[in-house]
């Protein structure tokens, strides 16, 4: 049986009551302050004024016929019409005893499950991953995951910038003066060094600017030193982007660079000129968007003067070969802020260019990370942040903390631990915020075991582990439970255990990961009280078993949340 969530069930009495309602306007969110009731539907006031109807009285006669005598203990109206549901705490109870007994851990599928492809990361060849691209990476991951969980079908794909003027710049360099044993040393590092060589001088000397258009336009023209050169850079770099992906456990479906699209960008420009969507200005091909006074300032580009395509035309080449390829529902780019007005003009060129084509386009965007002066975070002598670096570092600190606490663990255990705190700390400190504000990094206040971290939902989960451990010792192993949820305190985490699906269609609703970290936040909260107030061991027969099965579905959803936001756990701390 496919799991209905608790709300769904209401909603659908509601709209029993009101059959010609739209399906949407009723749905049930939960009450902000339990004090008025668990769930809250307040679309009646919307359905009262198309209805040209009092919305208290529509209010009034909803109630009359509707019969939750099952699920509620009560329904009231509420405010201008508002009706506030409570739950009963058997329907609460026959709900955990479905979780206990299934596998749907209080989440419903999709029922219209949906195709995404979700592009997210897509570093830069040759250039180190800074934070720019951490955010894009945590984040695009764990909506990849909260898609996938909600049974939607899932296809990443990593759009590396592995083409473009730069490789100009990086062929001189390579072939003048590159380091063969720095380059086996660190990739990565070498060619930067590489890139900012050439980049220094590239300003003042008309010289090098004449020699970078040389190499790039044999590279572009299929010369095959050049070719093997980018080649090798490109092969180097991934070389060392995989490394990053397999410390974060993020890995794609696929990874097509810009390059992939090279032989169709002729065709997208003569196609949208012929369409006449694009013309001709002082030389280059240009999309202008007059009718659109949010854009009408800022024409886009195609192709530039020298007859080379860019970065839009890239996008509008992969748009359609994703469309031909996955044939997808909806594309997900996630990509900082600043890249805003380009995916409007991508997403508007595109429009124009298919009109027929109803794929959702969505740019998920996000803020800066500062540094503790408030700036773009960089490195004390001014060098963007190199996500290795970051990690490393992440691990040390969480390693010190560790052997603070368990001098006497072996060192094998203690590095495994500071590896999932650390990283875990790190997404965990990335994801929380509003996406779309800057934020401040702090180590501190990321690897802090108290307040809203990963290492508090991580030392969470490993206390409900060790009930569980301390349980076993005692021979005791959760059977089928009743949860008679006698205690105030059960009944808080139980009613909180059965808002876990919605809140991951919350995350996908607006692409939010920070929904999720706070829900897990609460729960952590509301377990503590619970294990403060409810003796589990120390209580007995059926009342230990069902504080057993609470506890055992509270770790389950507090592991399986982490892991949606890509976070691991471990046993012990
Ligand atoms: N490589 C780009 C950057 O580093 C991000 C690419 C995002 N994806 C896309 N389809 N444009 O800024």
């Amino acid at each position: 049986m496919l799991h209905t969530a608790i709300e769904q069930r209401l909603h659908l009495r509601v709209l029993e009551v009101l059959p010609d309602a739209s399906l949407d306007c009723l749905r049930l969110r939960p009450c902000a302050d339990t004090k008025f009731g668990d769930y809250q539907a307040n679309g009646l006031m919307t359905l009262a004024k198309e209805r040209k109807q009092n919305p208290r009285q529509l209010a009034e006669e909803v109630l009359l016929g509707l019969d939750v005598a099952d699920l509620c203990s009560s329904v009231e109206i509420a405010g201008a019409g508002f009706l506030n549901f409570r739950l009963k705490t058997e329907a609460v109870a026959q709900m955990l005893v479905d979780a206990q007994q299934g596998d749907a851990l209080f989440v419903a599928p999709a029922s219209h499950p949906r195709r995404f492809v979700v592009d997210f990361s897509s570093p830069n060849v040759a250039k180190p991953m800074h934070v720019g691209h951490i955010r894009s990476t945590i984040l695009g991951d764990a909506i990849a995951r909260t898609l996938r969980r909600l049974g939607h079908t899932v296809i990443t794909d990593n759009h590396i910038g592995d083409w473009g003027t730069q490789f100009g710049k990086l062929l001189i360099g390579w072939k003048t003066d590159l380091d063969r044993a720095a380059l086996d040393r660190d990739p990565l590092v070498e060619m930067g060094r590489l890139y900012k060589l050439v980049n220094a001088r590239f300003e003042a000397d008309d010289v090098i600017k004449g020699q970078a258009r040389q190499e790039l336009v044999k590279l572009q023209d299929g010369d095959a030193e050049n070719l093997a050169c980018w080649r090798e850079m490109i092969e180097l770099s991934l070389r060392e982007f995989d490394k990053i992906y397999q410390r974060l456990g993020v890995r794609f479906d696929h990874v097509l660079g810009e390059s992939f699209y090279n032989p169709q960008l002729k065709g997208v420009v003569q196609a949208l000129v012929d369409a006449g969507l694009a013309r001709e200005s002082e030389g280059a091909i240009v999309v202008f968007f007059e009718d659109i006074p949010e854009l009408k300032e800022n024409p886009a580009l195609i192709q530039k003067n020298d007859g080379a395509a860019n970065y839009t035309t890239t996008d509008l080449a992969t748009l359609a070969y994703r469309r031909e390829t996955f044939h997808p529902d909806e594309v997900v780019y996630v990509t900082d802020g600043r890249q805003q007005l380009h995916f409007k003009q991508l997403f508007t060129i595109y429009h124009r260019w298919q009109p027929s084509d109803t794929t959702v386009l969505s740019h998920v965007w996000f803020g800066m990370i500062l540094g503790p002066d408030n700036k773009p975070f960089k490195t004390r002598t001014g060098e963007n942040i190199e996500l290795g670096w970051l990690l490393n570092e992440a691990e040390e600190r969480a390693f010190t903390t560790v052997t603070e606490k368990n001098p006497e663990m072996p060192e094998s255990e203690r590095r495994e631990i500071a590896r999932v705190v650390g990283i875990g700390a790190v997404k965990y400190s990335d994801l929380l915020p509003n996406r779309q504000s800057d934020y401040v990094f702090s180590w501190d206040k990321m690897l802090a075991l108290q307040g809203n971290t990963a290492p508090y939902l991580q030392y969470a989960y490993t206390r409900i582990r060790s009930v569980f451990r301390k349980a076993a010792e005692l021979g005791w192993q959760p059977g089928a439970a009743r949860f008679a949820l006698a205690m105030p305190e059960e009944i808080a985490l139980a009613k909180h255990l059965l808002r876990y699906g919605q809140t991951l269609e919350g995350v996908l609703s607006e692409y939010r990961a920070n929904y999720l970290c706070n829900y897990l936040y609460d729960l952590a909260g509301l377990f503590a009280r619970f294990y403060e107030n409810c003796p589990i061991l120390k209580s007995e027969g059926e009342e230990r078993n069902d504080r057993l099965a609470l506890c055992e579905l509270a770790g389950r959803v507090l592991k399986e949340g982490l892991n949606i936001l890509g976070i691991e756990t471990t046993e012990k701390m």
